[in-house]
């Protein structure tokens, strides 16, 4: 039987409905009942009868930190894959952002180690690579600089990525995907799905930078085929396409149909944005908009390669002009 983590999030219902709709056995923890509403929602942009695949999966109450419910869960499972992570880029959650990510990703690991599972993989990201010269290709060696004002998300995956090395240092056979910016239907309040719920609401500003995106299909895809492979020990850059935010942010309010931002946004506004939005977290207390990690982010090229999937496992990439046109059809219904 399949475990999976992050079965409430975009990844991880994505992938609960590929492994149940193919007919595997899985179980998946929750948190909080509520939240399974993120799952049905993913499942019913798929298909209407989502009720019968979503019957399919053992649904088991754990939280990543708790160790006895999670061993629990673990019982007669073979296979794991951990998408469950805390994603935040605000400073003042670094403690649970370790907990969550480094300290949850170690209990993942411990438990896969006494029980023996067969295979894990562990959902990452491109934030725990690090930068090239020249806009030279960033691939799985580019390897993370802990000299970079890397953001307190990218800190903690990366640490989470260190503890899955370390497993397989103590026997555990893993894979490993870094992923882009993941599109994908389902999930509106949050993360990258709230991002067509702000281009319907109109932008006005693109920024100078670059992002690699991929679909979530694909890195659903990429992690079953990964797993049923005989890889071992290995991570994979998922990013199909590298788009200026200009070209994403005017594709994305085009396929809501709301006016494409015309505005470019220099370096010196987003300055002075992430100092303000700092300053408005200070007296009102609301979370964090724009860190000073993501603005810069905002305005960095970078250019992501994939050729090691393509080669590894033969694997195309959907065109992301399809998939986004696709995604805000969706949350237009
Ligand atoms: N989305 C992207 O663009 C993107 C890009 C690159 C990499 N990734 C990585 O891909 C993975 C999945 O991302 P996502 O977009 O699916 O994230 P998401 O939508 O925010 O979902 C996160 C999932 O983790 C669960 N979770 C959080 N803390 C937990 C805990 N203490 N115990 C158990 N479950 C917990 C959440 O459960 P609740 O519903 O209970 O909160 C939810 O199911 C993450 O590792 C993320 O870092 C995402």
């Amino acid at each position: 039987m399949i475990l999976v983590t992050g079965g409430t999030g975009l990844v991880g219902a994505h992938l609960l409905y590929k492994l149940a709709s193919e007919g595997k056995a899985v179980r998946a923890i929750y948190r909080n009942e509520h939240t399974l509403d993120n799952t049905r929602n993913v499942f019913s942009s798929y298909t209407d009868d989502y009720k019968t695949i979503f019957k399919k999966i053992e649904w088991v109450e754990s939280d990543i930190l708790d160790i006895p419910a999670l061993t629990e869960a673990f019982n007669g499972i073979t296979e794991v894959y951990h998408c469950a992570a805390f994603v935040s880029f605000e400073p003042d959650k670094y403690h649970l952002l370790r907990k969550t990510n480094i300290e949850g990703t170690a209990n993942i690991v411990n438990i896969s180690l006494a029980k023996n599972i067969q295979k894990l993989c562990y959902a990452s990201s491109v934030a725990t690579l690090g930068n090239t010269l020249n806009n030279e290709p960033i691939t799985e060696n580019t390897f993370w600089n802990p000299e970079n004002d890397n953001s307190v998300y990218a800190i903690t995956k990366y640490g989470a990525e260190m503890e899955v090395w370390r497993g397989t240092q103590e026997g555990l056979n893993a894979v490993m995907v870094n992923p882009g910016v993941i599109i994908g239907s389902g999930i509106w309040r949050y993360g990258t799905g709230c991002l067509f719920k702000r281009a319907k609401k109109g932008l006005n500003f693109y920024t100078a930078g670059s992002v690699g995106l991929v679909a979530v299909e694909d890195v659903v895809s990429a992690m079953v085929k990964l797993m049923d492979s005989s890889i071992s020990n290995e991570r994979y850059v998922l990013v199909a396409e590298d788009w200026s935010y200009k070209k994403f942010l005017q594709t994305l309010a085009k396929s809501v149909n709301a006016k494409p931002p015309k505005k470019l946004a220099s370096k010196t506004l987003l300055k002075i944005a992430w100092r303000l939005d700092w300053l408005k977290h200070k007296i009102t207390g609301k979370r964090r908009q724009l860190t000073k990690q993501l603005a810069k982010s905002l305005s960095t090229k970078n250019n992501y390669s994939s050729e090691k999937i393509k080669t590894a496992l033969d694997f195309e990439f959907q065109d992301m002009e399809n998939t986004i046109n696709s995604v805000g059809k969706q949350y237009l219904k």
